[in-house]
């Protein structure tokens, strides 16, 4: 009797926590915490960006209303974490949404946490409760730094303000000396002289007698040195400059329709920028999570889509012309400038999102290194790193502390 009775207890018990489980799982309620909205901003930014916005189509449907929309919220997680296994399942939705879009296949975000999705979907809602903004257009935002070009040309100011510099003390000395001169010939005039000498004193200055004077020759002879001096200087800032270099790409790939146009992060394609050294050109496994559905542009037709889907099929790389080359002598590290450094491409690259053909922005000299190490801050907000080198600095000097200070201008940091 007593063995039944907690037999069936044990049953009953079971039965309500499974429909406790359930229930609770069911009635989640997406948050409406500012912490989980922003965390779900910069998760939708970093993956479905590409494909996605709230309020408008792309690659794949607008996502707004989207948990009053889809089935439950139990299927957004599943169709987020792996829509091709929903879509296999016959679930009816899910297959009339696949055909909608031409049976596009949405990445698999298998690794995401219940916890992510929620997070996304609380963006989501927020933003669609929000009345909806104009895009703004493309390419007109501010970019990042255009300041980057003004600094490239310093060096050269400098020698241009030095050079002036030394032009105006020449004619000030001449000035004096003009004085000088003036203020000797009355002083001697009330001498008592002899005729040589008072010949030599009233002599007028002709332009012969000044174009044999050894002062002018001394002086042309400082200005074409010093102009000579300048070239060489700013050859030398110069060395393998290109900027402007812009080659015509194998496959006409435009970063004004793909980065402008439908805002997909650099980071979606040159996805070794924040990791390592090299920002790393995109394989066309990556195009291709889009382009098997969008199989033609607006300005180039199919015939440039269908490059893409050759090199895919017969698995040989894009043979893309590199455009920005540092000789082996000098070492860039990516991740330093953008993940530690802070610095925005657009910095160092000017606005690639308005390109149709990507060109080299800055002279990408030693000279623009240094400058650039010279006049910018380090940014050691949020880096513990920098806590006790910030504070050494800021005993000694009053300035923020700048890359310099760190030894960004060590020739063994840049060199091998
Ligand atoms: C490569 C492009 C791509 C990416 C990246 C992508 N999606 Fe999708 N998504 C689609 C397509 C296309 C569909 C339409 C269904 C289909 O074709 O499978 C879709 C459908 C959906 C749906 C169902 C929409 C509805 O109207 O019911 C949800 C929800 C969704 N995606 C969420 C996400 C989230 C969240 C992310 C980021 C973590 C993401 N997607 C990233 C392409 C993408
Ligand atoms: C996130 C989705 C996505 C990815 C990734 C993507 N594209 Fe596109 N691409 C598009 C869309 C959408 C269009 C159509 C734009 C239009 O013409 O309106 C397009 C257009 C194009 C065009 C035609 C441009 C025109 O209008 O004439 C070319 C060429 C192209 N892409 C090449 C590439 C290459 C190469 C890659 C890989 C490095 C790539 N795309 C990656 C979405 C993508
Ligand atoms: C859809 C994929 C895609 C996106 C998004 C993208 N790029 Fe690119 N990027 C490429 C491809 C493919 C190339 C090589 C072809 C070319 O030069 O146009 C390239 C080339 C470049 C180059 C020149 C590389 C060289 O050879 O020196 C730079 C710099 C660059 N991208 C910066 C950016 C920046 C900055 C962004 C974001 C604003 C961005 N890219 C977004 C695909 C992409
Ligand atoms: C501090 C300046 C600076 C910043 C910031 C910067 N780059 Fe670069 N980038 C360079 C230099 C210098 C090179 C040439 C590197 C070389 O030849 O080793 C380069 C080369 C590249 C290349 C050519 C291929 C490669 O892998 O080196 C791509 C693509 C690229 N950058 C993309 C980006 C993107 C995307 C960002 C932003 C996320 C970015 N860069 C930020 C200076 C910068
Ligand atoms: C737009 C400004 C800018 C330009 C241009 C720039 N850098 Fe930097 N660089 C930085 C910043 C900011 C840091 C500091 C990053 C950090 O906090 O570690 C840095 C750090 C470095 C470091 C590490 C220094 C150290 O002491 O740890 C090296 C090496 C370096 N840069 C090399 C280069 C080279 C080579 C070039 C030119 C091809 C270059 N940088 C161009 C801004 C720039
Ligand atoms: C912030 C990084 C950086 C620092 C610090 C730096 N260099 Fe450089 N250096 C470069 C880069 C980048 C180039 C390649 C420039 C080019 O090709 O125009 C270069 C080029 C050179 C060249 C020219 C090589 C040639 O092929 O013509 C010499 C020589 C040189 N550096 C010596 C030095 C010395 C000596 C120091 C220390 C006083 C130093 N560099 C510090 C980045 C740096």
């Amino acid at each position: 009797m007593i063995k039944k009775f907690t037999a069936s207890a044990c049953k009953f018990t079971l039965v309500v926590v499974f429909a406790l489980l359930t229930f609770s799982t069911n009635a989640q309620s997406i948050s409406t915490e500012p912490a989980a909205i922003s965390a779900g901003e910069s998760l939708f930014n970093a993956n479905c960006k590409a494909c996605h916005r709230v309020h408008q189509k792309l690659v794949g449907p607008a996502l707004a209303g989207v948990h009053d929309r889809a089935p439950s919220i139990d299927w957004i997680k599943a169709f987020v974490k792996n829509s091709s296994k929903v879509i296999a399942s016959g679930d009816e939705y899910a297959n009339k949404l696949y055909n909608e879009y031409n049976k596009t296949q949405m990445t698999a975000f298998s690794s995401f946490k219940d916890e992510d999705i929620m997070n996304i979907l609380a963006y989501v809602k927020a933003e669609t409760d929000k009345p909806a903004t104009p895009t703004p257009t493309p390419g007109v935002e501010p970019a990042g730094g255009a300041t980057a070009a003004t600094g490239a040309s310093l060096p050269s100011e400098y020698l241009n303000v030095i050079l002036i510099g030394m032009i105006v003390i020449l004619i000030l000395l001449l000035v004096v000396l003009g004085f000088l001169v003036s203020a000797l010939k009355r002083f001697l005039d009330d001498k008592q002289l002899s005729e040589e000498d008072k010949e030599v004193v009233s002599s007028t200055i002709t332009v012969g007698s000044i174009t044999r004077s050894s002062g002018f020759i001394f002086v042309v002879v400082f200005l074409v040195a010093g102009l000579g001096f300048k070239a060489v200087i700013n050859n030398l800032f110069s060395i393998g400059v290109q900027i402007g270099y812009a080659p015509k790409q194998p496959i006409a790939f435009s970063h004004k329709i793909h980065a402008g146009q439908l805002e997909i992060d650099c980071k979606y394609c040159h996805v070794g920028v924040t990791k390592g050294k090299s920002a790393t050109i995109p394989t066309v496994n990556i195009c291709m999570n889009c382009h098997n559905q969008v199989k033609s542009g607006a300005t180039t037709g199919e015939g440039e889509i269908a490059k893409i889907v050759k090199a895919w099929e017969t698995k040989k790389p894009i043979e893309w012309i590199r455009i920005h080359n540092l000789p082996d002598l000098a070492y860039f590290n990516h991740s330093q400038h953008v993940s530690v450094g802070g610095v925005e491409c657009q910095t160092c690259h000017g606005p690639i999102e308005t390109m149709d053909v990507v060109r080299q922005h800055s002279l990408l000299t030693m000279g623009w290194c240094i400058d650039c190490h010279r006049k910018t801050d380090v940014n050691s907000k949020g880096n513990a790193y920098y806590d006790n080198l910030v504070e050494l600095h800021s005993q000694s000097k009053k300035t923020p502390m700048k890359v310099e200070d760190i030894g960004g201008l060590e020739c063994s940091k840049c060199h091998y």
